[in-house]
């Protein structure tokens, strides 16, 4: 006779489900939507199978799918046709987001509507701050003149109803920003979910072919974290938190499950985890080859982020999972 038997829990459905640790909820997930100008648009993107862009009807459409699988939340990701190196569209009252907000919130009154607030789909360089030449060079970052106008884009979107904005652009400062603007505005009900923490990732290709957003020169890493390290990840949402965000998001979330539950342990603070483009495709492919199971496999990436301590899931299979969820 062994005298520890943990197999003894497991030897039946009844076992499992009575000890099991963490579930799946509809309740957590998040839909991302990418929306673009004109009409009667539905393009589907390349390197995500099931993912298009959608005009403002067809999306309209679209959303109100997922509403009816359950999901609760969408995240709304604009992709302009005009872009200049101010990021002017950016906080366009008229813009592709605020009409999609303002429509959206409309239609589906119960619907939580959050809105990306970066530039990096509205500069004609792709970054996602504004750029300053200096010499020969391509040039660099901006921080501060970046912060001003993410600002005025998050006050945008509050001014056409959304429920909360969710800042990407890895600005310093720029939470803290984005709270007095709002606060001075009214809009003080309005929280932040900041992505603390963002590495530099590979795993964000798909989502630029989605958002037609990769950087036309240089890469992101002189604003996006290094993956290496964990240490000033902690800064980065601590940094964040006494900024006032009310929700911390990492990203990319599958080679992050170790910071999402630092983050959750040092700051206490609800944490989002964004299943990224590349996480996506990777399965996507997989799958269609008949080399993984899609259902199996996705549910076990998200049960992980869930068991590191992610409340909310960012995921491009929101309404996917929201069914299985009920098989
Ligand atoms: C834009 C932004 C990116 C993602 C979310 N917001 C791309 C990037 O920083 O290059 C990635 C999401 C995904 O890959 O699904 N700043």
């Amino acid at each position: 006779m062994t005298s520890v038997r943990l197999r003894r829990l497991r030897q039946d459905e009844r076992f499992r489900r009575l000890i099991r640790e963490n579930d799946l909820k509809v309740d957590q997930l998040v839909a991302p939507f990418f929306v673009v100008e004109g009409k009667g648009i539905e393009k589907p993107i390349a390197s995500m199978p099931g993912i298009s862009q959608y005009s403002l009807d067809t999306l309209l459409k679209e959303v109100g799918g997922v509403a009816q699988s359950g999901v609760g939340s969408i995240l709304l990701f604009g992709v302009p046709s005009e872009k200049d190196a101010q990021a002017n569209g950016a906080w366009d009252a008229k813009g592709i987001v605020p009409q999609a907000i303002t429509a959206i919130k409309k239609e589906f009154p119960k619907l939580l509507v959050m809105s990306d607030v970066c530039l990096c789909a509205y500069t004609d360089h792709g970054h996602c701050g504004l750029v300053e030449k200096n010499g020969n060079s391509d040039g660099v970052i901006v921080n501060d003149a970046s912060v001003e106008v993410l600002a005025k884009m998050a006050l945008a979107h509050a001014q056409a109803g959304v429920d909360m904005v969710s800042p990407s652009d890895m600005m310093d400062g720029r939470v803290g920003a984005i709270r007095d603007t709002l606060d001075e505005n009214g809009f003080d009900q309005v929280p932040i979910m900041s992505y603390a923490v963002k590495y530099a990732s590979s795993f964000y290709g798909p989502f630029r072919d989605a958002a037609e957003s990769p950087p036309q020169f240089g890469d992101r890493r002189s604003y996006q974290m290094d993956s290496a390290n964990q240490d000033e990840a902690l800064r980065e949402g601590l940094q964040d938190m006494a900024e006032g965000a009310d929700i911390l998001m990492v990203k990319p979330a599958l080679t992050s499950l170790d910071i999402i539950s630092q983050l959750k342990e040092t700051t206490g603070l609800p944490i989002a985890a964004y299943n990224v483009s590349g996480e996506y495709a990777m399965v996507k492919a997989a799958a269609e080859k008949g080399w993984l199971n899609e259902k199996e496999a996705v549910l076990e990436m998200l049960t992980s982020m869930t068991r590191a301590g992610a409340q909310i899931l960012v995921t491009y299979w929101a309404k996917d999972v929201a069914q299985w969820l009920q098989e």
